[in-house]
């Protein structure tokens, strides 16, 4: 699908590449022409993804990365820099969501993971990144958050709080890297049809209820979210910087 949008010569890293949003968004940026590295923990899934992905104006680059690992995230950005060249575009995308149910249930181990995954995973991947988008003068960085980070989710306290940090993060980062040519928006979809959110789509009662109180009653597609990011990662977005943009089919309203 062509947009107009182009993102011709530029470098974008997705991680959480391989499925879901992330790959819908490595989809619409190697269509607009970036060479788009992609990462996560299964392998086998992120060359089928680079597989159905070839022949796109943009190369797909599969390369496994547990997010939660600081040797990996290194070996991540140097291999990408050796076979693309540095990262323009940033996107963090991968997340967990373990530590569902009552917040006295949350175990030490589970705050940890959860932080070391959506948290401090993008914190460490912008300290290896963005030194270089510096040098350039340029960059985008995307941070997917979530709905849960602006009204806090049932039984989700530790999800919740994560999406709510990258939020702080985006702003903070917004405003410190303005001036170097970075920009740093974050997207925050609401229930989006992947493997992450099959707990609530796929429970009746609760598509039910979405479908009589959400503006639009549906649940919504990892390409629907996309296409923002697309905007935010392009030109096309040269004076913004430091927001969130809320795509929930008016969940929130
Ligand atoms: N779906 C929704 O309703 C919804 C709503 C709001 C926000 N979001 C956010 O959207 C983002 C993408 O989620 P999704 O819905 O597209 O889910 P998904 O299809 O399950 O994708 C999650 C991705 O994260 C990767 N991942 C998980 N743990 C990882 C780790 N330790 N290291 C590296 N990669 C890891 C997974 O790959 P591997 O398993 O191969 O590692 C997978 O590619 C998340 O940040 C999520 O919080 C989703």
């Amino acid at each position: 699908m062509s947009t107009g949008i182009s993102l011709q010569g530029k470098v974008a890293l997705v991680t959480g590449g391989g499925r879901g949003i992330g790959k819908a968004i490595a989809r619409r940026f190697a269509e607009a022409g970036a060479n788009v590295v992609i990462a996560s923990r299964k392998l086998e899934n992120l060359q089928a993804t680079a597989r159905e992905l070839d022949g796109l104006p943009g190369k797909v680059l599969p390369i496994a990365c547990h997010v939660g690992r600081l040797e990996q995230l290194q070996n991540l950005v140097s291999e990408t820099e050796a076979q693309l060249g540095s990262v323009d575009i940033l996107v963090n995308n991968s997340a967990t969501n373990i530590g569902q149910g009552p917040s006295l249930d949350v175990t030490d181990e589970m705050l940890d993971k959860i932080v070391d995954i959506n948290i401090k995973a993008a914190i460490r991947l912008v300290r290896l990144t963005v030194p270089q988008m510096m040098k350039k003068g340029t960059g985008s960085i995307i941070n997917i958050s979530s709905i849960a980070g602006i009204e806090p989710q049932p039984q989700g306290m530790l999800y919740s709080f994560t999406k709510a940090g990258l939020i702080m993060i985006t702003r903070s980062w917004a405003r410190e890297f303005g001036p170097a040519g970075i920009r740093c928006n974050a997207i925050a979809p609401g229930l989006i049809q992947t493997d992450f959110s099959e707990h609530f789509w796929k429970n009746e009662e609760y598509r039910k209820q979405l479908e009589q109180t959400q503006p639009i009653p549906r649940i919504g597609q990892p390409h629907e979210i996309s296409h923002a990011a697309l905007y935010l990662a392009s030109a096309e977005a040269s004076f913004v910087t430091g927001q969130v943009f809320v795509i929930d089919g008016g969940m929130t309203t």
